[in-house]
């Protein structure tokens, strides 16, 4: 059954832009299929702790000695692995805040970035190398080149160095700006230009969303933005 891991970190439940685009995403892979699951992780309405834990970064037989970790920790880090290995497409909702992850979605990586489980060691290979990894980024903000916020969005390098790099995922970054322009008068001439990004993100999704449903061999494409 072709799965889908679908998080969310957005702290607006009402007019979130990366909610509402994961949701479109979501749906799109849902009617691709008949047997299509989706498994949908909120880590804002439901936060997961901080890693109580240094020795949980590692795979058991990674772990410095002496090491003993809580049961119950390593018992949730074992169902949040679980549930990201089991999945042939990761989603995720990324709004930036204070240009950086949202601490939840930062906890919730903090628990799956593993050595020796999800990424690989001198133990293990990369179990998920390959796997397509979607990310969905609203930002309040123009972060285009040449703008005073270049270089400035450090929540998705993060993902992309983690889900992508250490662990090999094939990661896909879709985009979408200037969400605060309408309530920014010095941002009044922008406003369209962010409704118009939206959009565009919006297409995108139900694409990626069709075609990662429709087999574990139909790539999710680079997007065309
Ligand atoms: C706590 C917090 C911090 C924020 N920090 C930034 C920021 O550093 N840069 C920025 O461009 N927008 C910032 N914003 C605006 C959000 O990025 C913007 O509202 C975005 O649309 C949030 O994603 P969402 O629409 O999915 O909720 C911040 C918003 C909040 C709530």
């Amino acid at each position: 059954m072709p799965t889908l891991l679908h998080l969310d970190s957005s702290a607006d439940r009402v007019t979130s832009r990366s909610r509402a685009l994961t949701a479109a995403f979501a749906s799109a892979f849902s009617e691709a299929g008949p047997d299509n699951v989706v498994v949908h992780r909120d880590l804002h309405a439901a936060p997961l702790p901080h890693l109580p834990d240094a020795s949980l970064h590692w795979a058991p037989g990674l772990r410095p000695p002496g090491a003993i970790p809580d049961p119950a920790a390593e018992e949730l880090q074992q169902r949040l692995v679980a549930e990201l290995l089991g999945a042939d497409v990761l989603l995720v909702g990324v709004p930036l805040y204070n240009y950086s992850l949202p601490s939840s979605l930062k906890a919730w990586l903090d628990h799956i970035h593993v050595p020796g489980l999800t990424a690989p060691s001198a133990l293990s290979g990369a179990p998920l190398a390959g796997r397509p990894a979607v990310l969905v980024t609203s930002r309040g903000g123009d972060y285009d080149k040449g703008t005073v916020n270049e270089g400035r969005d450090h929540a998705t390098p993060v993902l992309e160095l983690i889900l992508g790099e250490e662990m090999g995922m094939a990661v896909t970054v879709v985009a979408t700006g200037l969400t605060l322009a309408s309530g920014a008068p010095s941002r009044a001439g922008q406003v369209a230009r962010g409704e118009r990004e939206y959009a565009d993100a919006l297409r995108l999704v139900r694409e990626l969303g069709r075609r990662a449903g429709s087999g574990p061999t139909a790539p999710v494409p680079a997007p065309e933005l």
